[in-house]
């Protein structure tokens, strides 16, 4: 791809502060020179360990959500405010196990967005469909409608900080990944819907990254393709090596 990648570990609920600060220790030579954005998004709790254990190296710390109100009286929820006081750049932001187990809308997706872009975060929105809606036919209906909806008043000036994630519900913690022609497709309707809404120029500046079951063996020929601008890695970003093959296959 011709847009510098960036490669997003998303730890999901695994590692314990301590676990956080030895792994990212063992991650730190082995992504040094990494032609590519790197990043950890790890849980809320993990994030002075992370934030600490990857000072003055080339990692970029990364929340797994953020509310979209500055404060107030939302139970369990972690604001903007709080993650830029720990020293986070990244939010992941709709990713499909919020969408599936926590309720999350198209409507809260784009309210988030909009409150991580207010407060300089950048956001990595997760757009995806599930195996039943590309059966169907709706892939490129679906990814466009769920782009829009994210990007609902996001301005031009805003998008340039807004990185999309192409996650296919059926690829995640399944094993079974795209084929990299899938990948590049689905990445391909995300950036057609963004040129539809904001011109081609800039859609073709958008970050878009793949995710679903990328490893150390398939990430070389995904992220060689045209639409695919790094990746959004689950387990594979909980083992330092795996990681950091990643990492250089999209340098
Ligand atoms: O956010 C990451 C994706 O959900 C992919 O997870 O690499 O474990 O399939 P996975």
């Amino acid at each position: 791809a011709k847009r510098k990648a960036i490669i997003a570990g998303n730890w999901k609920m695994n590692n314990t502060p301590a676990q956080t600060t030895a792994l990212i220790n063992e991650m730190k030579p082995l992504v040094a020179d990494a032609d590519c954005e790197v990043v950890l998004c790890v849980p809320f709790v993990d994030i002075p360990a992370a934030v600490e254990a990857a000072k003055g190296s080339n990692i970029k710390i990364g929340a797994e959500n953020v509310h979209f109100k500055d404060s107030g009286a939302f139970t369990g929820e972690v604001s903007a405010d709080m993650l830029n006081e720990l020293g986070v750049e990244y939010v992941v932001i709709g990713h499909s196990e919020r969408r599936t187990y926590f309720g999350e809308t198209d409507q809260t997706v784009n309210l988030r967005t909009l409150k991580a872009l207010e407060k300089g975060l950048k956001p990595i929105v997760c757009v995806g469909e599930t195996l039943e809606q590309r059966e169907l036919g709706y892939t490129e209906t679906l990814l466009k409608f769920q782009t829009k909806m994210a990007l609902t008043n996001v301005t031009a000036e805003q998008l340039k900080n807004v990185v999309i994630a192409y996650e296919p519900v059926w690829a995640i913690g399944t094993g079974v990944t795209a084929t990299a022609d899938q990948a590049d497709e689905g990445n391909g309707f995300v950036r057609a819907a963004i040129a539809e809404a904001y011109g081609d120029d800039a859609a073709q500046g958008v970050t878009i990254q793949y995710g679903g079951s990328m490893n150390a063996g398939n990430a070389d020929e995904l992220t060689s393709k045209e639409n695919v601008d790094g990746g959004l890695i689950g387990g594979a970003s909980l083992k330092a090596h795996d990681f950091s093959v990643i990492v250089k296959a999209a340098s």
